[in-house]
């Protein structure tokens, strides 16, 4: 795991020296090249906190259970210092403060690089949908290369930056599914898994601070922000757990937490 985040930072590292051009996209943007938004179009997209800090993105999976990443969780914070913004447009005021019963990082987490990167976490209790708080459901099918898909969050504008929005951003972005991902059109090769999709659209990505957060497609989710080499680097996709193949996992554990 560690050499694999090593691994990706010097790929990240070679490929911005010489490629300028390429990093020009990231910085008209925010998420990478997206739109500022408003919780109302996204409501099931929640900011995780840790210690009154934004740390992750996650979707509303029913009143109590919320869909995050593995690796936003996998450091292991004490349940006390967590908490779940829902129904904001902003992560660091409105909506409501959750704080959090449970979480349940995927077993197979870890294992084998980034894949099964998913966790669920159980709010203490349940929230109220309303316009800005809905859950969203989950593929069952994973959407085809080419669909067209949304990406929002509290990520950063650019690869590198330390800086988060502190509203909501939306990006469009077109799906590439796990095996075109990981085929030498891309630069990933045998990094990418079959519980990994993939997102690419020039000068545009999710980013840090995004991790977690929803990818929708066809009104249902079908990615949570996992990993890239940079942000919008060129020939390297955004990498999200891919909701099709772990949704099973989402509804047993659900039940259980
Ligand atoms: N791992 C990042 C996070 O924790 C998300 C990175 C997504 N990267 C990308 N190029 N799409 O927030």
């Amino acid at each position: 795991m560690l050499k694999f985040v090593i691994v990706l930072s010097v790929v990240s590292y070679v490929l911005a020296a010489p490629t300028s051009e390429g990093l020009q996209p990231q910085l008209d943007g925010r998420i990478v090249g997206g739109v500022a938004t408003t919780i109302s179009s996204f409501p099931w997209q929640i900011s995780l906190q840790f210690s009154g800090s934004h740390s992750c993105g996650g979707s509303v999976y029913s009143e109590n259970i919320i869909v995050t990443a593995a690796h936003c969780l996998s450091d292991y914070p004490p349940l006390s210092a967590i908490r779940v913004r829902a129904g904001s447009t902003y992560w660091n005021s409105g909506g409501i403060l959750s704080q959090v019963a449970a979480f349940k990082i995927h077993e197979l987490y870890g294992q084998d690089g980034m894949s099964n990167d998913i966790a669920i976490i159980r709010l203490a209790a349940p929230l109220k949908f309303s316009s800005t708080i809905k859950p969203i459901p989950l593929a069952v099918t994973a959407p085809p290369d080419g669909a067209v898909a949304v990406v929002t969050g509290w990520g950063t504008k650019r690869s590198g930056s330390q800086t988060l929005p502190t509203q909501l951003q939306a990006v469009n972005l077109d799906v590439v599914s796990s095996e075109t991902c990981g085929s030498d059109i891309y630069g990933y090769g045998e990094g990418i898994s079959d519980t990994m999709i993939c997102a690419y659209t020039t000068g545009k990505d999710s980013c840090q601070g995004d991790s977690g957060g929803p990818m929708v497609s066809g009104g249902v989710l079908v990615g949570v922000v996992s990993w890239g080499a940079g942000c919008a680097f060129p020939n390297f996709p955004g990498v999200y757990a891919d909701v099709a193949a772990l949704h099973t996992w989402v509804e047993n554990n659900a039940k259980t937490i």
